[in-house]
């Protein structure tokens, strides 16, 4: 019997019906046989190697997909090798070191794509067997690249640039019949590995699908038959409303452990703010215990329309709403100076978007009129104010404040203090139905380890239109 499995066994490892981790290990190291043999053909000026990709991390898949969004202004900040290591993992990463398969699916397992990383100090490929970046060209080639893009700006800014590539060579020998069917869906694989990699990374992405094959393919220096498919931006967004929070688990510690104040921002739109409605109110929520930051366009010392001062701690593209439990915008002649503020409707509607207490008082109130953020509800507005919270579908009422749910209206300086005290009731009141943890996104794997229940709201990134492709 022993004799007659022993047979069946090797009969099926030779025919190949059966695949065991020995014979796998020898298709690894083939693998990464041809690869050397195949780098040594192509020009290296330097190797990086990069380290082990993380394959934990703080959230869920629902909440990258659901805070994706494709970003197209980035801060000037480089990403460290460990960060783009991480996403050229999510995008081609060797998955299965016994296999040698990725993170991405590929048509009869060819992998026939490779990604290119474009940064200020040149250009590099991907390896994934060897796990490393392989440099062949030490120009900042960002310009070019954006020229190449029908001058798209934002790809000359993008610290990172991963360009995927494609050899429908390689495609050729087992699908002669879908080639570039094959070739672009694994690009989409691949790039949206990236995109969600990027926002549990706290960065931001976009991709481009706008460009010139030919001229991309020259700056890459990419092999003769490989064919740029796609360009995906990556970067730390402008404005810091657009990213996953993190709550690290000594500030989670530190939460769980102290009853938090709560904290809320006031926004101020610039000099000739309303000096009253900025003051009668702010003095409410200090009486209250609330920790009050001032945002504004610049750190600056503003000067209000009695010539009151005031001095903003908080840059408007460092606001983080889900770090606040109410956001408090304050009227004033500059009010329209914020009306096509991109920082500032991103802030709004990530607020929205995480169910945060929105209060507007004077003029500021026409800052408020999306439709998603004041449609049916019941505001309170001086006249020459209503017309764009009209079109957004707000209602109206006399009473000089009003709360309606999570938005909360004051018709003017008169009332500031009645504004005040509505947004303490309304703070105070979610506080009463939820935890220390209130108002923070706080990542579910976290949550459980610390036992505190999970803040459900999440935050949706958003930006300002701009022209789209
Ligand atoms: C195939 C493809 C090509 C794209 N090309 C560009 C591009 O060249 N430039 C750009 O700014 N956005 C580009 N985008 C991004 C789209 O404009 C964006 O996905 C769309 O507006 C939806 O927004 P969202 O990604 O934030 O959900 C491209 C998207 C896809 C799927």
């Amino acid at each position: 019997m022993k004799k007659l499995i022993t047979l069946t066994l090797l009969f099926a490892i030779f025919s190949g019906g059966i695949s065991i981790a020995a014979t796998k290990d020898i298709d690894l190291l083939k693998l990464k046989a041809e690869a050397t043999q195949k780098a040594k053909q192509r020009p290296v000026i330097e190797t990086i190697a990069l380290t082990k990709a993380s394959t934990s991390g703080q959230f869920s898949l629902e909440a990258a997909i659901g805070n994706r969004r494709s970003v197209r202004s980035f801060t000037n900040e480089k990403l460290s090798y460990e960060t783009i290591g991480q996403l050229l993992w999510a995008g081609q990463g060797i998955t299965d070191s016994v296999s040698g398969k990725r993170a991405a699916p590929s048509g009869g397992g060819i992998y026939p794509m490779e990604l290119y990383v474009v940064m200020s100090d040149g250009v590099y490929r991907y390896d994934p067997v060897k796990n490393s970046l392989l440099k062949n060209n030490r120009n900042d080639v960002r310009t070019p690249l954006s020229n190449a893009s029908y001058k798209q700006q934002f790809i000359k800014d993008a610290p990172v640039l991963i360009v995927i590539a494609g050899s429908p060579k390689k495609i050729m020998e087992k699908y002669p019949n879908n080639i570039k069917e094959f070739m672009y869906l694994e690009a989409g694989h691949i790039a949206q590995n990236i995109h969600l990699q990027a926002v549990v990374t706290g960065l931001a992405s976009c991709p481009v699908g706008a460009f010139e094959s030919k001229k991309v393919k020259q700056i890459c220096k990419m092999t003769q038959s490989q064919e740029p498919v796609y360009i995906i931006a990556v970067g730390k967004p402008q404005n810091e409303a657009l990213t996953l929070n993190r709550v690290d688990e000594k500030e989670l510690a530190s939460i769980a452990a102290v009853e938090r104040k709560k904290r809320v921002v006031m926004i101020l739109p610039g000099d000739r703010f309303d000096d009253r409605e900025f003051f009668d109110t702010k003095d409410v929520l200090t009486t209250a215990g609330f920790e009050v930051d001032i945002a504004a366009e610049e750190l600056d010392i503003y000067r209000g329309n009695r010539r009151g001062m005031a001095e903003s701690n908080l840059l408007l593209s460092k606001v983080r709403p889900n770090l606040y439990d109410a956001i408090i915008l304050v009227g004033g002649d500059s009010t329209r100076k914020l009306e096509k503020n991109s920082y500032l409707s991103g802030i709004l509607i990530n607020a929205n978007n995480n169910e945060k207490i929105i209060a507007a008082i004077g003029r500021s109130a026409k800052l408020i009129a999306y439709r998603s953020i004041v449609e049916d509800k019941i505001v309170t507005v001086d006249n020459g104010t209503r017309t764009k919270l009209r079109r957004a579908g707000a209602k109206f009422t006399a009473s000089k404040a009003d709360r309606d749910g999570r938005i909360i209206t004051a018709q003017n300086f008169e009332s500031a203090s009645q504004f005040g005290k509505l947004i303490v009731e309304a703070v105070n009141s979610i506080k009463s139905s939820d935890t220390s943890t209130s108002g923070r996104y706080v990542p579910t794997n976290v949550l459980r380890r610390k036992g505190i229940e999970q803040d459900k709201k999440r935050g949706k990134l958003i930006e300002q239109p701009q022209d789209e492709y």
